[in-house]
């Protein structure tokens, strides 16, 4: 590895994945480690083993599909946690334990409970056993920002004499600001003699909107490795932003001399579906993945832009993935040429799969003129959401009036049995939601409920999330269509199988 090159560290599906009502399923890490590792993600930070089965399962899982990236899970300073990460992580091309320990005062006094000599102590043990089961051993100083540096210090040796071959400094409060973060890393990295046999690596969270300003301080100070999440999704304000950290060191090359394995015309992609899985929209203006990222508005700036597109972009649309709203093809287009446009969209589909895409597709183009490639992105999106769960929208129809009341006729499919209700609600989604819930006999909390545009135009499709929320789970549902109430429906009924795929699962007795 070159000094100049920064480690991508993506911890989406872990540290992402812990923002509230963030919950993915198994199919959905899949997708998404999949796409990470397209990319060129050096490390995957799969999940937290010890956390409950379902996390165990998925950090194995996601272990065995991933070959290029190294898969890691998290695991804190106790035997238990860091056998049980081993034991999912083992069957990985590229197996990490990440194990982490709290530094700072305030932490180990009142989350701890220990002093400073049992905490090097605990460093010493957990960080040499994780060594004796796997040869990749990540050590993590939690709130190591708000530490004493001394102390930091000796903490830091302690770990790379115990086996630790890469050491975290994390900002866990989002609280540090560049010109310390840097400080710390120049200071621990000069300081501790045997520091040169680690990568550094940064973590910051976004509290004060600092997170992409401090990781690119903590590589100015030593740092050679960077976590992040994509779209910064996250605990509280979220992580450091990979789409941003990425761009900055791509485009600011002049005076940050660091480049990464990230594939940037994948950052899109990535984006969309993180946004979608996870139900948590991107705002308008956010950078590099906001819809207006690269809208230019005023006279002004569009005069400027059509005499040299540099005078107002620093960086392409192109560059990220972005590219034009392209008219794609019409309900006459054929098998081949749907193939070869999800292939270009970076979907590779089963024969199942596909078959019920290119289905909808048709059936779409029988309703709507235009169809576009955000209208293909939303159909597959949907599609994955839907097919093979074991309730199905079979049909819906929708009375309403302008006073407010609506009524829902809908027909479900249950493990392949179909039930029929006409039920009464405040407007058409309500009635549509109550007919679910009558039909599945279940009533969970409705957490959110939202509706995008897919393009433009009265006959763009909907495409709607749904978050439900049932003794503590909570799940989140996609649906599209160009019938607005129709992609709520769907949308209300792909949670609703995950639900009921989490009912099942906790009614499992636990895995050895
Ligand atoms: O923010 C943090 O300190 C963490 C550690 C567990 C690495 O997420
Ligand atoms: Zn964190």
């Amino acid at each position: 590895m070159s000094t100049s090159q920064i480690r991508i560290f993506d911890t989406t599906l872990r540290d992402g994945e812990q923002s509230p009502g963030a919950s993915m399923t198994l199919a959905e890490k899949l997708r998404i480690a999949e796409t990470l590792e397209q990319m060129g993600v050096d490390v995957i930070e799969a999940g937290f083993a010890i956390a409950s089965n379902g996390d165990f399962d998925c950090v194995h899982k996601i272990a065995l599909q991933v070959k290029n990236s190294i898969v890691a899970s998290l695991a804190r300073a106790s035997l238990g946690d860091i056998n049980r990460a081993a034991e999912a992580v083992k069957v990985a091309a590229r197996p990490r334990i990440h194990t982490f320990i709290a530094t700072s005062d305030l932490h180990m006094k009142w989350k701890l409970n220990m002093d400073r000599d049992a905490v090097i102590a605990a460093i010493d043990k957990s960080v040499s056993h994780a060594r004796n089961l796997i040869d990749d051993i990540e050590w993590s100083a939690e709130d190591a920002t708000r530490t004493d540096l001394d102390f930091l210090c000796r903490t830091v040796e302690t770990a790379i004499n115990a086996g630790a071959t890469t050491i975290n400094l994390p900002d866990t409060v989002g609280y540090t600001t560049p010109a310390e973060y840097g400080h710390m890393f120049r200071t621990v990295i000069e300081r501790v003699p045997n520091s040169d046999k680690a990568i550094f690596s940064t973590h910051c969270h976004n509290d004060l909107g600092l997170a992409v300003a401090n990781s690119l301080a903590g590589i100015e100070g030593g740092a050679r490795q960077v976590e992040c999440t994509i779209n910064g999704i996250g605990e509280r304000a979220g992580n450091c932003a990979m789409e941003e950290i990425v761009m900055a060191l791509r485009t600011r090359g002049d005076v940050l001399p660091y480049h990464t394995n990230i594939v940037n015309e994948d950052i899109m992609r990535a984006s969309k579906l993180v946004s979608t899985v996870t139900g948590f929209s991107v705002q308008n203006n956010k950078a590099i993945v906001g819809a207006n990222a690269f809208a230019h508005e005023s006279g002004i700036h569009q005069d400027g832009m059509l005499k040299n597109a540099e005078t107002y972009e620093i960086m392409t649309p192109e560059s990220v993935g972005v590219t034009k709203t392209s008219l794609v093809m019409g309900k006459h287009s054929g098998r081949a040429a749907f193939a070869d446009k999800l292939k270009e969209l970076g979907y590779e589909l089963g024969d199942n799969a596909f078959q019920d895409c290119f289905r909808r597709f048709k059936e779409i183009g029988d309703r709507k003129k235009n169809i576009y490639d955000e209208d293909i992105v939303a159909l597959v999106d949907d599609g994955l959401a839907t097919s093979d769960n074991a309730i199905q929208l079979v049909s819906l129809n929708t009375y309403t009036s302008s006073d407010g009341k609506a009524v829902s006729d809908m027909t479900l499919s249950i493990n392949d049995k179909e039930n029929s209700v006409v039920v009464y609600g405040t407007g058409p989604v309500d009635a549509a939601f109550n007919a679910i819930k009558k039909l599945v006999g279940i009533t969970p909390h409705l957490q959110l409920f939202q509706v995008h545009a897919v393009t433009q135009g009265t006959d763009a499709q909907a495409e709607c999330t749904v978050r439900l929320e049932e003794d503590g789970r909570t799940v989140n549902g996609q649906g599209a269509h160009e019938d607005t109430v129709t992609a709520a429906a769907r949308a209300y009924v792909s949670a609703v199988n995950k639900l009921m795929v989490k009912r099942e699962k906790m009614s499992l007795p636990a895995a050895e």
